[in-house]
């Protein structure tokens, strides 16, 4: 990045951390206008990416683009999204843990557009297979459907995300894509039948109405004019120029039939949408005692095959239980199109809760290897409208939760780098919003549960008695204002039925009508009996019959949102942050316009001025040895053109040369910190001209080399030698490709003459032909071995040659000796294993091998004597990483072997014991003693094998006693003093990874 520090005052600094006046929000600002104008809308503040909407096309996202930022070194080329992309990829293959990337900004910042992007450079930049391409594809294009359904034309942006996705990829250790998982969270229900001025339904109706095909609509009892349809024209624009819904209803359609949705749910899905416009068209009418009345309908006809009967009595009457009967209240008309607006949201709602499942289904991983896994995070931003309600009430909840979650982790990595580099860390002081938080979700006293309360206590509960509540329980919270409480200048702020909480990112006053009805989320009981007779399968599958009943209150819609989001601060605590901060330039969504004033309320509130002046406590610059000598060793002659010892002195070579003064920078362990970005200026700004002169030196150098070549002889001479080199070269490769020709006919030759004489007795002619039959006999017979060793009918017939040795096999001593090696071991086994672990009944029906790994295969020949050998994933003590070794068991040693290379040996003395956990995974732990000094440590190892493996173990060796079968967590030796762990748990998806704590988690399937 440094390479362009010098245009810096046109294009500004790539880096925040490099701005002198770093806490001044205006140089903040100035940096990202400059930038801003000349199309650079990505800036870094160290690791964290800032995003400007450019609202126009950029041309920065091509597949060169793509190509250009994999496996480049993160700072050296300009700020990207794609950079952050593969810094995260290349973290998480080589730290072999769990990562994800928070994005956020407000609505129309860019967030879902950076996910996209983010996904696209791992769909491109990831190995490809057949398989790996199918999960790829699958995972690109649940993106549309997702968008159709739970996106929607806001004021704001015309492709709005109304609901909080997270979504995981799921990598194999080779960096495939192997998987994904989508979480929702909150779908804004209500707009399926209001919309404000301006704004739309979800997509998907519109797509339906516009690009459904004539026999769809026909089928669906639907006409191609949006108009038509009262829950698509509140907000008055059913049409919106940007919007193509003819084309994006193809995207749908296609994407549907790739990520494998069967054409029965796709018109069930269909039937679903189209039931909602026609529920929608619903009008009732008042009969003589003023009850809700719905004559001659149209409609009933289209909806989801419920008889128009009990749909009719369904919408107009609501069931009342009491004691041990059921009456039926008739509805007035005012109620009946709240119970119908409910349940069209309820039907709405569920069926994108289905649709998301499916996705899932279609996402899952069926391999249960080792997995780690990218999170992307895509939520909705901090919302202010002029009118907010419950939904941004939840919203902006969210967003205080994600940033105490920022706050929390922006400093830990800080404080633990410092820490890590052995540098002093000074404290930050910084603002906490956990008393708004606090505000808000504490039990009991904050706003959730007033909530609730009001919602489910007896009695006439209105949103005013809420007020009322809040004021007299929360009143006196320096966040938290109303009418009644405010002094005189507010008060002229706020309405009656205001209240105003003083969130992080700024005020924002909340209109407390509607609060109750949307918290509760009341749908009637015998809306969910009609929709039970629905011959709409996924409809039945949404209202189970199965679903606890009304006489228990379901949980309210603010506690689930509560909930879901400790189970997602849960899930990002346990993975390593990265952050996008987007942010939208202006209002008119216009390209080129920034304005100042939105822009700098944004500043503020996602948090960026607190996270610079966190990455600049101490110091503003830090960067590897290595990449910092690399760069500047030119300024120094000690250090150029090339440096002997190690980096860090070669560094500190070259800063006592350039004359950095002591309080100017801090050599850490493996980075050195600059305190000012003036001290860095100043050395780029020397090694710009340092560069010159030694490009105009390289530069007369050449020159005067290719006048000393201009002669014509010289030419002739360059002429030739290059033929003679080419001439050679072809000769070369000529010679090698007819010695392959060459072996190819006498193996050829070899092996139809081995054919032809296969059952003459063994000689030169026939014997490599007879051996490559046993080879392939004995490999069939390992893959198609009977259950049990006694069913002698069931072994797979030996060819001629082998026949006698098949027969000796099977009935002599020899078999029945082998059989009582093999019971006598498996007593062995059952006796070290059964009952203790969770796998020990699925291995009793696998026979067990004298060794795994032949004579032949194995790349050296050092151990004669009789051993057991196989293979094994052996586990880095420090990373994790895995690693595929040989394990095996002499007489008096286990050695770890890597191809011909002994990489441990322990020998049986020095064994202290053995761990293995009581689930279902193939771990094994070696424990040694440190009595040798050469001792490298423990072991951690999972074998495909493990009982075979143990088992021969605790035989060769007599070590059964100390086999220990331990439940959670093993402790092991990484050396002397430093203790690792391995934690075992179930849970709903295999996975090996390191977990944040620096744990080795095993996760098995429940
Ligand atoms: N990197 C970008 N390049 C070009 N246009 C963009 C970019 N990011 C966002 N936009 C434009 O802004 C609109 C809103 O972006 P979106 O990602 O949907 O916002 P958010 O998800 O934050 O609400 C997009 O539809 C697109 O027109
Ligand atoms: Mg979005």
């Amino acid at each position: 990045m440094e390479a362009s520090l010098t245009a810096r005052d046109r294009v500004g600094i790539q880096d925040f951390v490099l701005l002198d006046a770093y806490t001044s929000e205006s140089a903040f600002l100035d940096n990202l206008r400059k930038r801003f104008h000349e199309n650079l809308i990505y800036t870094y503040i160290g690791t964290l990416l800032v995003s400007v909407n450019p609202y126009k096309e950029l041309d920065i996202y091509s597949k060169k683009q793509m190509d250009t930022y994999m496996g480049v070194n993160f700072f050296e080329l300009p700020p990207h999204i794609y950079a952050l992309a593969d810094n995260v990829f290349r973290t998480m293959l080589s730290e072999f843990n769990n990562h994800f990337i928070l994005i956020s900004g407000e609505s129309g910042a860019g967030k879902t557009e950076a996910s996209k992007k983010i996904l696209q450079f791992y769909a491109v930049s990831c190995p490809s297979t057949k398989l790996l391409n199918n999960v790829r594809d699958r995972l690109l294009l649940s993106n549309p459907v997702l968008e159709a359904f739970g996106n929607a034309k806001t004021l704001k942006n015309d492709n709005s995300s109304r609901f909080g996705k997270y979504m995981d990829i799921q990598f194999d250790h080779q960096g495939g894509a192997v998987g994904g998982h989508i979480l929702s969270y909150l779908l804004e229900k209500s707009r399926v039948v209001h919309q404000n001025h301006g704004e739309r339904n979800f997509h998907i109706f519109y797509q339906m109405v516009e690009g459904g095909e004539e026999d769809l609509l026909r089928w669906l009892g639907l006409e191609r004019n949006c108009k038509n349809y009262s829950y698509l024209v509140q907000g008055g624009c059913p049409k919106v120029s940007s919007i193509n819904d003819k084309s994006d209803w193809k995207t749908v359609r296609k994407a549907l039939s790739v990520i494998e949705f069967s054409e029965t749910d796709i018109e069930n899905l269909f039937g679903i949408i189209a039931s909602v416009l026609h529920l929608g068209n619903i009008k009732f009418a008042a009969d003589d005692r003023g009850y809700a009345s719905l004559n001659n309908n149209q409609e009933m006809h289209w909806l989801l095959g419920i008889p128009a009967q009990v749909l009719q009595h369904g919408l107009t009457h609501r069931k009342i239980e009491a004691k041990s009967e059921e009456v039926f209240s008739p509805f007035s008309v005012d109620h009946a199109v709240y119970a119908r607006d409910a349940l069209a949201k309820a039907i709405y709602g569920r069926t994108f809760n289905w649709l998301v499942n499916k996705i899932n289904e279609s996402l899952a991983n069926m391999d249960s290897s080792r997995k780690t896994v990218i999170g992307l995070l895509d939520i909705y931003g901090f919302e202010v409208f002029s009118v907010n309600s419950f939904e941004q009430f939840c919203i902006n909840y969210c967003n205080e939760k994600l940033q105490q979650l920022f706050i929390q982790l922006t400093l830990k990595s800080e404080q633990e780098e410092y820490e890590m580099e052995g540098i002093e860390w000074e404290p930050v002081p910084y603002f906490n919003n956990k008393i708004i938080c606090d505000l808000v979700e504490e039990k009991h006293r904050g706003i959730i549960s007033l909530l609730d309360e009001e919602c489910l206590r007896p009695g006439e509960a209105t949103d005013l008695t809420l007020l009322e509540k809040m004021e007299d329980k929360i009143g006196g919270h320096p966040h938290f204002v109303t009418h009644k409480l405010a002094d005189q200048k507010t008060r002229k702020t706020l309405e009656r039925g205001d209240f105003r909480l003083l969130h992080y990112a700024g005020e924002v006053t909340y209109c407390v009508v509607g609060f109750l009805d949307k918290n509760n989320d009341l749908l009637y009981r015998n809306g969910k009996e009609v929709m039970r007779q629905s011959k709409n399968t996924v409809i039945k599958h949404c209202f189970p019959s199965t679903e606890p009943d009304s006489k228990r209150r379901p949980e309210t819609v603010v506690t689930q949102f509560k909930s879901s989001l400790v189970g997602l601060t849960e899930i990002l605590l346990s993975k390593e942050p990265w952050y996008v901060r987007c942010i939208k330039p202006n209002e008119a969504k216009q390209p080129g316009r920034f304005d100042d004033v939105l822009i700098r309320h944004q500043v503020k509130y996602l948090g960026l001025m607190e996270h610079l002046r966190v990455r600049r406590a101490g110091f503003a610059y830090r960067r590897k040895y290595e990449i910092f000598l690399q760069r500047y060793k030119p300024l120094c002659p000690d250090t150029w053109p090339n440096w002997k010892g190690t980096a860090a002195e070669g560094v500190h070579c070259l800063i006592k040369h350039l004359g950095y003064k002591s309080d100017e920078y801090k050599m850490g362990r493996t980075k050195i910190f600059i305190r000012h970005p003036r001290t860095l200026f100043a050395t780029e700004d020397a090694f710009q001209v340092c560069k010159h002169k030694l490009a105009t030196r390289i530069q007369a150098k050449y020159k005067g080399y290719r006048s000393f070549f201009r002669s014509y002889f010289r030419l002739m001479c360059t002429i030739q030698t290059a033929t003679k080199i080419e001439t050679c070269w072809r000769g070369l490769m000529a010679r090698k490709e007819r010695e392959k020709r060459a072996w190819a006919v006498k193996v050829i030759q070899k092996f139809i003459k081995g054919f032809m004489t296969r059952n003459e007795p063994s000689c030169n002619d026939n014997s490599e032909y007879l051996a490559y039959v046993r080879q392939n006999y004995l490999i069939r017979l390992r893959e198609n071995l009977p259950k049990t060793v006694l069913e002698k009918d069931c072994w797979l017939t030996p060819p001629p040659i082998m026949k006698e040795v098949g027969d000796t096999f099977f009935n002599t001593n020899y078999f029945r000796c082998s059989y009582n090696i093999q019971h006598q071991t498996s007593g062995v086994t059952s006796s070290m294993f059964k009952g203790r672990k969770e796998n020990y009944p699925l291995s009793v029906c696998r026979p067990f091998l004298d060794t795994r790994i032949g004579k032949r295969i194995q790349s050296f020949t050092i151990f004669l004597e009789d051993t057991y050998r196989n293979y094994m994933v052996k586990y880095d003590r420090n990373g994790f990483r895995p690693r595929v070794r040989q394990l095996i068991f002499t007489q008096e040693a286990a050695y770890l072997v890597e191809e011909a290379k002994i990489k441990q040996r322990i020998d049986y003395s020095s064994l202290k014991g053995v761990s293995v956990s009581n689930l279902s995974d193939n771990f094994l732990i070696l424990h040694v003693t440190f009595d040798d000094i050469k001792q490298k440590g423990d072991l951690v190892l999972q074998c495909e094998y493990l009982f075979e493996a143990l088992t021969k173990m605790s035989v060769i060796a007599n070590k059964q006693n100390c086999i220990k079968v331990v439940q959670g967590s093993v402790r092991f030796d990484i050396q002397p003093g430093r203790e690792g762990f391995v934690d075992f748990k179930s849970g709903q998806e295999s996975m090996v990874y390191r977990a944040k704590n620096g744990h080795l988690m095993v996760v098995r399937l429940m």
